[in-house]
Parts: C-alpha cells; structure tokens; sequence
C-alpha cells in the first residue's frame, strides 16, 4: 500500500503545531498502525529528519499508552486500540489524518504525545481500597454476589487510554472516572471509602479542567473497552449518594 499521512508535528509543548505531509510505501495490510508509524520514521531518520514522537508500551491493546486521533476519530475507525488499528482497515492510496488527543487537560508534549498525568492524580485521590498488610486473603473469604463482581469487572477494563476525553466535544472524563470509581465502590473490598472516593475523585476530576458531561455519548463509542454510557449514571448516583451523607 502507499499512502499520503498528514501528521501533526509540534516541537514541543510551547511550540505552535502544524499538519505534515509524508508519502510511505510498502505498507503491508497485516502491519499494525504503529508498525506502518515505525516504517514512517525509518524513512525520517534515514533522511536525517527528527522522527514522529507517538506514546506505545503494550502493542497489545492492554496498556492504554497509545492514543492517537485517526481521521478524526479516537484510535480510528474501529473500536480497538490504535496499537490493534490494522492497516487492512484502509485502502490502498488513502490519505490518513493523524492527530493526538485534543483536550486542554491533555496539553500536547510533542507531536503526538499528550501529558496525561492528569488521570494519575484522578486515580491517586482515591482510585485504591485500604488493605491491611500481610499475606492475601482465601480468594473465598469475602462473597461477593456475580452481578456485583460482573458489574466491577466490566468497569475494570478501562485502560485509562483516554479515547474518551479524546472524543468527547466537552473534554469530560466522565467515563474514565465513573469506571475507576464503579469497579470498587461496588465491592466490600471498596466499602471502607466508598464515600470519599467518589467525593475526591469528582472534585480532582473538575480540578484538571475536565469538561463537564452532556450525555452526548461519543466517549462510550470511542472506549476500546466497552466502558457503557451508564457508568457515569451510575457515578452521579454514588456522589448523590455521598453527598446526601455528608450532609447528615
Ligand atoms: S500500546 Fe498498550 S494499549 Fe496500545
């Protein structure tokens, strides 16, 4: 396949970005996107140009390091993760717009890398449960009902990629927080902070600058993971929940 990329190219976080055009050729259908990104900046770096920066780890669509906007679209045109984009998803000819994610809470570091730190610091204001120390529990020890543990592990697939701040036309982290929230507030093993977890986590969210939510549900199309739009239905309930105690 030969095909034109359109890249966005940015020096650094104070440098003004702008679109580049590259032509590369013999890209194979079975490579990957970041495979056909790698071939892309082999043809740079022999040409002594400086090479396309691109956040990757895993390659296998569980880290949540890639993040690329593709034609518009957070990860691209299927519902995966940019490291298992394909290129047999495009023909052969195509021009392909590649951009990183577009939210304030997520400046450009360069080219298409993001600081993403800022779901960190969601996750460090309480995305943990207290454990006392010591050896791991039976894993029978503490029954938890299989809706309970089905609903958790639905919301523990979030990989924090960031598709759906990506997507969203308000930069929320809505669904990511509501993930991170969910999986353990459903637990026993969350029910010690329960309430300060969904309080803190909220507040820290709104501190980044994170957009607010206006169930346009672009973040739950875009979540590689299948995170469902109800996960932040179910947050707000928790925070209701929370706040109406706080008060008492
Ligand atoms: S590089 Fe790990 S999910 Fe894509």
């Amino acid at each position: 396949m030969k095909l034109t990329l359109r890249v966005w190219r940015q020096k650094n976080a104070d440098a003004t970005g702008a679109m580049s055009t590259y032509e590369v050729d013999g890209i194979s259908q079975d490579m990957s996107f970041l495979e056909m990104l790698d071939t892309l900046n082999e043809q740079l770096i022999l040409a002594g140009d400086d090479p396309v920066a691109f956040d990757h780890d895993c390659r296998e669509g569980i880290c949540g390091a890639c993040s690329l906007v593709i034609d518009g679209d957070a990860h691209g045109p299927e519902r995966t993760t940019t490291c298992q984009l394909h290129m047999r998803s495009f023909e052969d000819g195509d021009t392909i717009d590649v951009e990183p994610w577009r939210a304030s809470a997520f400046p450009v570091v360069k080219d298409l890398v993001v600081d993403r730190s800022a779901f960190d610091r969601i996750i460090q204001a309480g995305g943990y449960i207290s454990a006392p120390t010591g050896t791991a529990p039976e894993a029978h020890a503490t029954p938890v009902p299989k809706p309970d543990a089905d609903f958790a592990f639905e919301h523990a697939e979030c990989i924090g990629c960031g598709a759906c701040v990506a997507a969203c036309p308000n930069g929320s982290a809505m669904l990511f927080t509501s993930a991170k929230i969910n999986h353990l507030n459903v637990l026993p093993q969350g029910a010690p902070e329960r309430e300060t977890r969904v309080l803190d986590m909220v507040a820290q969210m709104d501190d980044e600058g994170f957009g607010g939510c206006t169930l346009t549900g672009e973040c739950a199309t875009a979540c590689p993971k299948g995170i469902p739009l109800p996960s932040i239905a179910a947050m707000n309930k928790e925070w209701l929940r929370a706040t109406r105690k706080a008060r008492r």
